[in-house]
C-alpha cells in the first residue's frame, strides 16, 4: 500500500494536472479532491498545490531542460508531478530524500510505474546539475507569469510592476474580520490571545486583524456564532466606505459569498435595509449560510443584476455597492491558476460586463445617493477606464474622490478615477474602489 505521502503527491499531481491541462480552478478542484487524504496531510496538498502553480513557468524551463523530449499529452500528469517533485526540492523544508522518493513512487500510485524511472533520473539530476542555479530563460520564467501580464502590469504600473509581480508569488496572510455588533477588536484579541494565535491589528481598518499563521476557521473562537469571518483588509474597505455615506435602502448587486453584504449589516445592524443579488445559483445559499452565521438577514435574490427589470420592484435605493467580476488580477496570491486559466483576451470582455452592470443599476440609484465601484482587479481597463466612461456618459454623476478615512491614504494609490490598493501593500490583496454620487436634479 502506498504511503500517505506518496498520496498526497500523486493526488497534488492530479489536481495541478487538472489545472494546468484540464483548464479546471484550484478552489474547485481542491474542495473534490482533498477528501481523498487524511485531515492531517491537507495543508501539505494545498502547499503543493498552490506552490507548484505559483511557480509553474519556472518549472516548466527546468522540467523542459531535464526531459530530452516532452512527455505525451496522455502522461501530462506525470509532467505536473514532476513539477511537483521541482517544487518540493526548491522552495520548501521538505527533506530532499523524502521529496525523491516519495515523488518517484506517486508516478507507480498514478498508474505510470515505467515512469517512475524518468521521474527519478529527473529529480537526481536537479539536485546534481545545480539547474535551479542558472538564469530563467525569459520573463514569464523570471516573473512565474504569462507574458500578457507582465505587459499589461508593466504598462499600467511602469514605476511599481515588478513589486506587484513579486507579491503576487507571496503567500497571501489570512486576515479576520471582527464583528463589531458581537464584540470588540480588544476583547476578540485577549480570546485569540488565550488560545495562543497570534495576531497584528492594521489601525487603518479598524476591524480587521491578520494571523501571523493561518488557521482553520474552527480554531478560531466563535467562529461558528459569527463573532469573526476571514476576509481580507482590502475587501474590508468597502462596508464603511458605503455606510459612511449613509444610506438605508442598500443594494450589493454581487454578492456572493456576501463577505461584504455580512460587514455591512455588522456595522449597519437595524439602520440598514440590504438586498443581496448574485447570478449564480450555486454561490446563492453561500451567502444565506454567511449572513445566518453572523445572525443578520437580507433579501437574498438569485438573479443577474443587470436584468433589472427581472427582479427590481421599483424602490430607489440610496446606496449600491457593484463588486464586479473582474480578472482577481488584485488576488493572484491567493488564485495562482489565475495566471494560467486567464487570456489577454478576457479583458476586454470583462470590461464590457463590468460597463453593462454599471448602467444598468445607476437607474435604481437616488438623487443625493452612492453607488461605489470595487473590483479586486489592479488592470487600469477594469477600474479607471470603465469608471472614465461612464462618467463621460452621465452628466448626472460625479465621483466623490475624497476617501471615507484619512487613515487609509496610505494604502491607497489615487488613480485618474477611483483609488487602487496595490497587491502587498500592508500585506493586502490588490484591490479598486470609486465613488460614484448621483446628483440632484
Ligand atoms: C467579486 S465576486 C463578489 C464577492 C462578494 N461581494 C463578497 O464580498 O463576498 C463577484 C460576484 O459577481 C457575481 N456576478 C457576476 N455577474 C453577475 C451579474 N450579472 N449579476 C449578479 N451577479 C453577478 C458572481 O457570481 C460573483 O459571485
Amino acid at each position: 500500500m502506498a504511503s500517505a505521502g506518496t498520496k498526497v503527491r500523486a493526488i497534488a499531481a492530479e489536481i495541478v494536472n487538472a489545472v494546468q491541462s484540464g483548464g479546471q480552478s484550484l478552489d474547485a478542484v481542491i474542495v473534490t479532491n482533498e477528501k481523498r487524504v487524511s485531515p492531517n496531510d491537507r495543508s501539505l496538498l494545498r502547499m503543493l498545490c498552490y506552490g507548484t502553480l505559483r511557480y509553474h513557468w519556472q518549472l516548466q524551463g527546468w522540467i523542459g531542460k531535464l526531459l530530452d523530449r516532452p512527455l505525451k499529452r496522455k502522461d501530462s500528469v506525470i509532467n505536473a508531478l514532476l513539477a511537483v517533485g521541482l517544487y518540493q526540492l526548491s522552495d520548501t523544508r521538505i527533506p530532499d530524500h523524502a521529496a525523491v522518493a516519495q515523488t518517484v513512487e506517486a508516478a507507480r500510485q498514478l498508474r505510470r510505474p515505467k515512469l517512475a524511472g524518468l521521474v527519478n533520473a529527473c529529480l537526481r539530476r536537479f539536485q546534481r546539475d545545480a539547474i535551479a542555479a542558472s538564469p530563467p530563460a525569459d520573463e514569464e520564467a523570471r516573473w512565474n507569469h504569462p507574458q500578457w501580464l507582465i505587459d499589461m502590469f508593466r504598462r499600467d504600473w511602469p514605476d511599481d510592476w515588478e513589486g506587484i509581480l513579486a507579491a503576487n508569488n507571496d503567500r497571501a496572510p489570512m486576515w479576520l474580520r471582527v464583528n463589531g455588533s458581537r464584540t470588540t477588536v480588544a476583547e476578540y484579541r485577549e480570546r485569540l490571545a488565550q488560545a495562543e494565535i497570534a495576531v497584528e491589528a492594521l489601525p487603518a481598518v479598524p476591524d480587521a486583524l491578520r494571523l501571523s499563521e493561518p488557521r482553520l476557521v474552527d480554531e478560531l473562537p466563535g467562529f461558528d456564532v459569527g463573532d469573526v469571518s476571514v476576509q481580507d483588509a482590502a475587501a474590508q474597505l468597502a462596508a464603511r466606505w458605503l455606510l459612511g455615506k449613509k444610506p438605508r435602502r442598500i443594494l450589493d448587486a454581487c454578492a456572493a459569498p456576501g463577505g461584504k453584504s455580512g460587514h455591512l449589516l455588522e456595522l449597519g445592524g437595524d439602520g440598514i435595509a440590504l438586498t443581496a443579488i448574485d447570478s449564480d445559483a450555486a454561490r446563492i445559499d453561500s451567502i444565506e449560510q454567511n449572513l445566518t452565521r453572523i445572525g443578520r438577514s437580507a433579501t437574498i435574490i438569485n438573479g443577474d443584476a443587470s436584468k433589472t427589470q427581472e427582479w427590481w420592484d421599483g424602490a430607489l435605493f440610496d446606496g449600491i455597492l457593484l463588486d464586479a467580476p473582474c480578472s482577481a488580477t488584485g488576488v493572484i496570491r491567493r488564485h495562482p491558476d489565475i495566471k494560467l486559466l486567464r487570456r489577454g483576451s478576457d479583458i476586454d470582455r470583462l470590461a464590457e460586463r463590468q460597463n453593462a452592470l454599471l448602467e444598468a443599476l445607476w437607474p435604481l440609484l437616488a438623487p443625493g445617493g452612492c453607488l461605489l465601484y470595487a473590483t479586486c482587479s489592479i488592470l487600469a481597463a477594469e477600474n479607471e477606464a470603465v469608471l472614465d466612461r461612464f462618467l463621460t456618459g452621465h452628466e448626472d454623476a460625479l465621483e466623490d474622490d475624497v476617501l471615507p478615512n484619512n487613515n487609509i491614504r496610505d494604502l491607497m494609490r489615487r488613480r485618474a478615477r477611483g483609488y487602487q490598493v496595490l497587491p502587498g501593500t500592508a500585506g493586502l490583496d490588490g484591490f479598486y474602489y470609486a465613488c460614484l454620487i448621483k446628483k440632484s436634479p
